[in-house]
C-alpha cells in the first residue's frame, strides 16, 4: 500500500480541502518534526500532509529539521513525498507563476544536519543520487498536470540556499552559469534524506518571483506572497490528479 505525503511550503502551510481526520505528533531520535502530521482525505484518497515551516510559518529554512520531518513521515507509513517549493526563478523559462518539476539539484547549504547515517555510519551508507528526485513521481507529477490542463516545465536545476535571507544579484549570477535554473532554502536536505530513508520524492516547484538581479524592481514579500496564492489552486490541481493515478 503506497501512501502519499505532502510536504507544504511557502504558501501552503495550511492545505484547504484537506479533511483531516487525525493529528500525530511523531517523536523521532531526531527531535520534533516542524508541526504534527495531519491524517486525512483529499478527494476521498488518505495522505498525510506536514507543512514544512511549521503551522504557523515560524521556522526559517537553515532551522527546519529535516531529519525529524523526514523520520516521521516514514514511520507513519508515507512512501511517497511530493515537495511543494515556492522557488525563484533564475532563467527566461522560469518567470512568476510559472510551474516545475525540476530533475537536478546543486546543493549550497551548509550547517544543516543532512544525513540519518551521521551517528552511525557504515561503509555501504553512500546513497547514488545521481538523479536527486524519483523518475517515477516526477512522471506521475508531470501527467497529473496535463490531466489538470496545466502546463509544467519537465526538469530544472534547482539550487538549494541557506537563507533565510534573498541573494544578492552576483550569486544569482554565479547560480546561472552553474546551470542553475531556480532558486530556493528548503530543497535540501529534505531531497537526499528522503532518498536514505528510501522514499520516493519529487517536488513541484512554483515560481514565486524573478530572482535578484533579474528584474528592475526591488523583490517584495508582498509580490511574492501574491503569486504564490494565485498559483495554489493550480498546485492543489495537480495535487488532486496525482491522487487519482
Ligand atoms: N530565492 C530563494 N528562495 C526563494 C526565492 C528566491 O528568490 N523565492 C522563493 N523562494
Amino acid at each position: 500500500m503506497r501512501l502519499l505525503g505532502i510536504i507544504g511550503g511557502s504558501g501552503l502551510a495550511q492545505y484547504p480541502g484537506l479533511e483531516i481526520t487525525e493529528q500525530k505528533q511523531v517523536e523521532t531520535p531526531y527531535g520534533e518534526p516542524s508541526a504534527a502530521i495531519k491524517m486525512g482525505t483529499l478527494n476521498g484518497k488518505k495522505v498525510a500532509f506536514l507543512p514544512r515551516h511549521g503551522d504557523r510559518h515560524s521556522i526559517p529554512p537553515h532551522r527546519i529539521n529535516y531529519r525529524a520531518n523526514i523520520h516521521a513521515l516514514k514511520v507513519i507509513g508515507v512512501t511517497d513525498i511530493l515537495a511543494v517549493a515556492a522557488v525563484g526563478g533564475i532563467t527566461d523559462k522560469y518567470a512568476p507563476g510559472v510551474l516545475s518539476v525540476p530533475d537536478q539539484i546543486i546543493d549550497y547549504t551548509h550547517s544543516r544536519e543532512q544525513s540519518f547515517f551521521s551517528e552511525r555510519f557504515r561503509a555501504d551508507n553512500h546513497i547514488d543520487f545521481t538523479w536527486p528526485y524519483d523518475a517515477e513521481l516526477r512522471q506521475t507529477l508531470l501527467s497529473a498536470a496535463t490531466d489538470a490542463g496545466l502546463s509544467v516545465n519537465d526538469g530544472a536545476t534547482y539550487a538549494a540556499v541557506q537563507g533565510p535571507r534573498l541573494e544578492t544579484a552576483a550569486e544569482i549570477r554565479r547560480l546561472e552559469r552553474d546551470g542553475c535554473d531556480l532558486v530556493g532554502m528548503t530543497g535540501m536536505p529534505e531531497a537526499c534524506l528522503a532518498r536514505e530513508a528510501e522514499l520516493r520524492y519529487a517536488t513541484l516547484a512554483i515560481v514565486a518571483n524573478w530572482a535578484a538581479g533579474k528584474t528592475e524592481n526591488v523583490l517584495t514579500m508582498t509580490e511574492i506572497q501574491q503569486t504564490l496564492a494565485n498559483g495554489i489552486d493550480d498546485v492543489k490541481s495537480i495535487i488532486a490528479h496525482v491522487i487519482e493515478r
